[in-house]
Formats: structure tokens, sequence, C-alpha cells
């Protein structure tokens, strides 16, 4: 059964609803962990939720991903904007991928305007906040229980 993702955030995303609220809201990194693993426990998923501030690790967690899950959803926060390393990673996972964002990153400054994976990704969700990860993981299922039939 593909059922186990992975959901990985990158820098400073540890900071949540201590960092700029008017962007993030008020949801805590905690707080955020929980509805995550509730929603995907409700959906039959078993779900891993992941942070690191540093762009190798982030790198790591994405290439080891491939051998142990069937889905990925990624906020990779700033690197978003200036990976290499981690659009070549995503390239290895060959399976399901979402790419997130809390913030409508278009309506933000030009540099937050180019996404460096959202053409390697399978599809994303940006600007809806915390409910984001949340109709992410939706869409997750249902891509990974078509995958099943
Ligand atoms: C973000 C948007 C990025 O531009 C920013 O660097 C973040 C968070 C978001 O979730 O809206 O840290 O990925």
């Amino acid at each position: 059964m593909n059922n186990k993702i992975i959901i990985i955030n990158g820098p400073n995303l540890n900071l949540l609803g201590e960092r700029e609220q008017s962007q993030y809201g008020s949801i805590t990194f905690k707080e955020l962990r929980k509805i995550c693993i509730n929603k995907s426990e409700e959906l039959g998923l078993v779900t891993e939720f992941s942070q690191s501030n540093v762009e190798g690790e982030l790198v790591n967690l994405i290439q080891n991903a491939r051998k142990k899950f069937d889905g990925m959803i990624l906020n990779a926060a700033a690197f978003t904007h200036t990976s290499v390393a981690i659009r070549d990673a995503l390239n290895v996972f060959k399976k399901p991928i979402i790419e997130l964002h809390i913030s409508n990153i278009y309506k933000r400054e030009e540099f937050r305007h180019k996404s460096l994976i959202s053409d390697v990704v399978t599809g994303g969700i940006f600007g809806l906040g915390a409910d984001g990860y949340i109709l992410a993981i939706i869409s997750m299922q249902k891509l990974l229980k078509n995958e099943d039939r």
C-alpha cells in the first residue's frame, strides 16, 4: 500500500508562530505538526514531519526519502528561490511531490516569485496559510490512492 509520506520543512519554519505573523499566521510549528499528523491518521497515511535549517540536511532528507516514502510534501522555504541542490535531489525522487508555501510568494518581494522547484514537482499550493498543509495531505492521499489502482 502506498501510504507513507514525508513532509519536509525548510529554514525558519521552526519559528512559525513567532516570525512574521502577517505572512504565516499565528500557528506554531508544534501545532502545525499536530494537525498534519492528525489529518494524516484520519486519511490512513503514515507521515513523518521534519524540518531543517541546513540546505545539505534537506538534500539528505530528500535523497533518503526515495527508499522510504511514497510521496513528499515540501515547503523548502527560502531555499525554494535559491537551491539547485534541492531541485536536483527532487529529480531523484520519482514519486509524487507537492510544493507548498504558506504565503502567496507571488504577492511578495520579486526574489520570491521565482521557484527553482515548481517545474520538477507534481503540483503546488501557495497563499492558503497553514490550511495549505491539510489540502496538500488530502491531495497526496488521492494521488497515492490512484497509484494503488
Ligand atoms: C515560504 C515562502 C518563502 O519565500 C519564505 O522564504 C519562507 C516560507 C512560505 O511558506 O510562504 O520561509 O516558503
